[in-house]
């Protein structure tokens, strides 16, 4: 099955693309904006500024940016595409500290804009900088009336969301000060996934499910985000972040949301941020006794991974050869409401473990007796699996006679895989965040009250190892999933980690 992309309509804009000669514009920002664009889905009146302190001229940031293309775009290359593309790019060489550099921001806003000055120009700034920076900038912005004054403004900021509550509190009030919050955009690359977003379309449109979506049917729910690369050539961020900051504070706090929800009373941005947020107020933050009991750490020493030998983090480049810095996290949350009181959430995610997989599995409860008089195989439980990546697809598993058997049990699957089903791949997660911040849809970015309720659930975490190093790192091997204490934790309770 074919469907066609929806294009929505969408009036012309200038982004300005802060850190615009960086890795992330490189990587992701601009190949984007070029399969957008070859895809007729921007407007044609857009215009592409990049800022940043290298200097360069237009023409050498265009030579930048068609580099950037051919290096990272997956999809065909058109040199007459490009030729047009790479007329709507334009650069700013410029402090971001200066104040002059503001005023020729305006400038080159009104010289490469398409829209008359007087309808007022659709301005999106990219905070594509590391987030020191991102103050500066807004405050200079501020101050020079470049938010709501001048244009109509957006402004897209990048996670980090800040270290911990407090730093997010700080950054929010900076953020706040300047814009209001229905401009800002923060990004979560995670929600653009399809299969992120479809989690609340099966939800809740199958009778089936949603009836037993609850603390009645369900005996678990286990979130898996495993990557089997290392940190690349991220040692030095990776080092001040670990892996709490980096994944668990965003992406499985937005997993969990996502599963554990009330029905939204409406599609719009407010009814489905207003729904998580009240999941993430659900969980009450741990305790030091309750986190040494339920969360483990880990770090990975050398190992095997796709039958290559690879170093331990110790060995990585710009890692210190003692560092504590967990690449590993495992733990037992609860979300204390009415539907889901008693039910564990386990979470678990790594950095080179056994292969690259983001998993959720809902396990439901087992019948309460053994078939045939108690004669028969041990029954398996039903579980959901939705797989989020490499492959998207949704699996249900379910026990069926084995044939010509007396009394074996064969746990079989239903498998919907997305690519096959629907002949396409999905998007990639920043166009579809791109294009709602084009049209002005909120829905995918966690809002203000959620970040910092995000941070008070793992803040006490992070207090707790930091005041009390590990003993043993590294204690498990590249390529494996992860230390024995986190299988220990769920066999404690009777329970395994689900892996496909
Ligand atoms: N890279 C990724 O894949 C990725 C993924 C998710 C999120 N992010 C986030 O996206 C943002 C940008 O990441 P990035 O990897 O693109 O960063 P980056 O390459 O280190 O920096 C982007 C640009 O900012 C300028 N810059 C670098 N260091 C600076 C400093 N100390 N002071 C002022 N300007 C500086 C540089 O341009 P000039 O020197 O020319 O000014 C650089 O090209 C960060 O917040 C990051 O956490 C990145």
């Amino acid at each position: 099955m074919t469907l066609p992309i929806q294009r929505p309509k969408m009036e012309p804009f200038t982004i300005v693309i802060f850190g615009g000669t960086g890795d992330l514009s490189r990587r992701k920002l601009l190949p984007t904006l070029f399969h957008l664009f070859q895809d007729g889905q921007l407007s044609t009146g857009f215009s592409v500024l990049g800022f940043a302190r290298s200097k360069m001229t237009d023409e050498q940031y265009r030579h930048l940016v068609q580099e950037a293309i051919n290096t990272f775009h997956e999809g065909p290359y058109d040199e007459e595409q490009w030729t047009e593309f790479s007329r709507h790019l334009f650069y700013l060489s410029a402090g971001y500290e200066e104040d002059e550099s503001y005023m020729k921001l305006c400038e080159r806003i009104d010289q490469t804009g398409a829209v008359p000055k007087e309808e007022g120009r659709n301005v999106i700034y990219y905070m594509a900088v590391p987030p020191q920076v991102t103050p500066i900038l807004v405050e200079k912005l501020k101050d020079h009336h470049l938010c709501k004054e001048r244009f109509k403004t957006k402004i897209i900021v990048e996670k980090p969301f800040g270290r911990d509550r407090s730093s997010a509190i700080e950054l929010n009030k900076i953020l706040r000060a300047a814009f209001d919050e229905r401009q800002i955009y923060r990004i979560d690359h995670y929600l653009g996934k399809e299969t992120v977003q479809n989690i609340t379309f099966f939800r809740f449109s199958n009778g089936i499910f949603e009836q037993l979506w609850n603390r009645y049917f369900i005996d678990n729910v286990q979130i898996t985000v495993a990557e089997s690369l290392g940190i690349e050539h991220r040692g030095a961020f990776y080092e001040q972040s670990g892996v709490v900051r980096d994944i668990v504070q965003n992406h499985i706090m937005q997993l969990i949301g996502l599963v554990a929800m009330e029905p939204p009373i409406g599609f719009e941005a407010e009814f489905l941020r207003d729904e998580k947020q009240k999941v993430f107020l659900s969980m009450p933050p741990m305790n030091e006794e309750v986190i040494d009991q339920f969360v483990v750490r880990g770090q990975y020493g050398p190992g095997r991974v796709n039958g290559q030998d690879v170093p331990g983090y110790r060995e990585e480049e710009s890692i210190p050869s003692g560092s504590n810095t967990p690449t590993f996290f495992a733990a037992r949350f609860h979300v204390a409401n009415w539907r889901w009181a008693g039910v564990p959430f386990y979470v678990r995610t790594g950095k080179r473990m056994a292969k690259r997989i983001t998993e959720i599995a809902i396990e439901f409860k087992c019948p309460p007796l053994r078939l045939l008089g108690r004669t028969s195989d041990l029954l398996e439980s039903n579980i959901l699996l939705l797989t989020i990546q490499p492959d998207e697809k949704i699996s249900l598993r379910f026990n069926v006679k084995y044939p010509y058997t007396i009394d074996r049990i064969y746990s079989a699957n239903m498998i919907l895989d997305y690519q096959e089903t629907f002949k396409t791949k999905s998007h990639p997660a920043y166009e579809r965040l791109l294009i709602d911040c084009m049209k002005g849809d909120l829905t995918l970015f966690p809002r203000e009250d959620s970040v910092e309720t995000m941070w008070a659930v793992v803040d006490p975490i992070i207090s707790r190892w930091e005041s009390s190093p590990p003993g043993g790192f590294p204690n498990y091997a590249a390529g494996s999933w992860g230390p024995k204490e986190a299988d220990l934790m769920l066999a404690r309770e009777g329970r395994h980690w689900i892996t496909t």
